[in-house]
């Protein structure tokens, strides 16, 4: 479902990664490059005590900020986390909810993902929503299953209108940090799906949707990935912790918007 209305998003996933030093650099390295992304949207998720480093660093330009991670809770006696308020507090736009790494290895299900997402929206971020199968369940031909499955769940709590100001990511966790990317095909025919599931419920948000695609995006594979009709850019782990990968993925999606 091409729609010329949806813009290409490029968002960073530094992950459990950084230093102060390391930091500055990237953070000035893209900041520097952005006015070459025309229209695509460029985004950066940090770890959450660099939000203000990044907060400072980016301030002035088009680069937005994100979070990898937020409580479904907005205040209150949570030790060790982070509210979307606390988010908005620091410039986020953004926060990431449900990455697989959260789902597997912090056991986060798909009730706890609905809430972090709808906490999100209380807060006035744009959640990115990540969904995706394991290769021992693409194996098992159940692709589909597993992500519609992580989308309902958000569509039946929070309901379809909820996804107007939302962001979703497939990622296929076979494909995540491992340098085996979807091909631009079979990431494509996911994405299709994901859209038909939420056209049965709302055929102009269906259409409106920014999906973005992640797992091993590369500059070598990001322009063909960004050219498919459902896929509208992509979330970017490794590649986004290196500035020229990272400029050059940006840069592939402004050519493709
Ligand atoms: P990757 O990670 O680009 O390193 O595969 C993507 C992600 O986990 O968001």
């Amino acid at each position: 479902m091409r729609d010329q209305m949806r813009a290409k998003l490029v968002a960073g996933n530094w992950k459990m990664h950084g230093s102060r030093a390391a930091n500055q650099r990237l953070l000035e390295a893209v900041k520097s490059a952005a006015a070459e992304f025309g229209g695509a949207q460029c985004a950066v998720c940090v770890p959450f005590p660099y939000l203000e480093q990044a907060q400072n660093a980016l301030a002035g330009s088009a680069v937005a900020l994100g979070a990898q991670n937020v409580s479904e809770h907005d205040s209150g006696a949570y030790t060790g986390e982070v509210s979307g308020p606390m988010l908005r507090d620091f410039g986020c736009r953004y926060a990431i909810v449900g990455h697989s790494e959260r789902r597997t290895l912090f056991g986060e299900r798909d009730g706890q993902v609905a809430a972090k997402f709808q906490a999100a929206q209380r807060a006035g971020l744009i959640p990115i929503l990540c969904v995706g199968e394991t290769l021992a369940e693409r194996d098992k031909a159940e692709t589909e299953a597993v992500v519609g499955r992580q989308l309902r769940a958000i569509l039946d709590t929070a309901g379809v209108r909820a996804l107007a100001d939302a962001v979703v990511a497939y990622e296929p966790v076979w494909a995540i940090g491992t340098g085996r990317t979807a091909t631009p095909a079979q990431a494509q025919s996911v994405h299709e799906f994901l859209r038909r599931t939420v056209a049965e419920r709302d055929t102009e948000i269906a259409a409106r949707v920014t999906m973005l695609y992640g797992g091993s995006v590369k500059p070598a594979n990001a322009g063909e990935l960004f050219g498919m009709a459902d896929i509208d850019g992509g979330l970017i782990g490794g590649a986004s912790l290196v500035a020229e990968d990272f400029i050059a993925i940006c840069k592939a999606a402004a050519a493709r918007r």
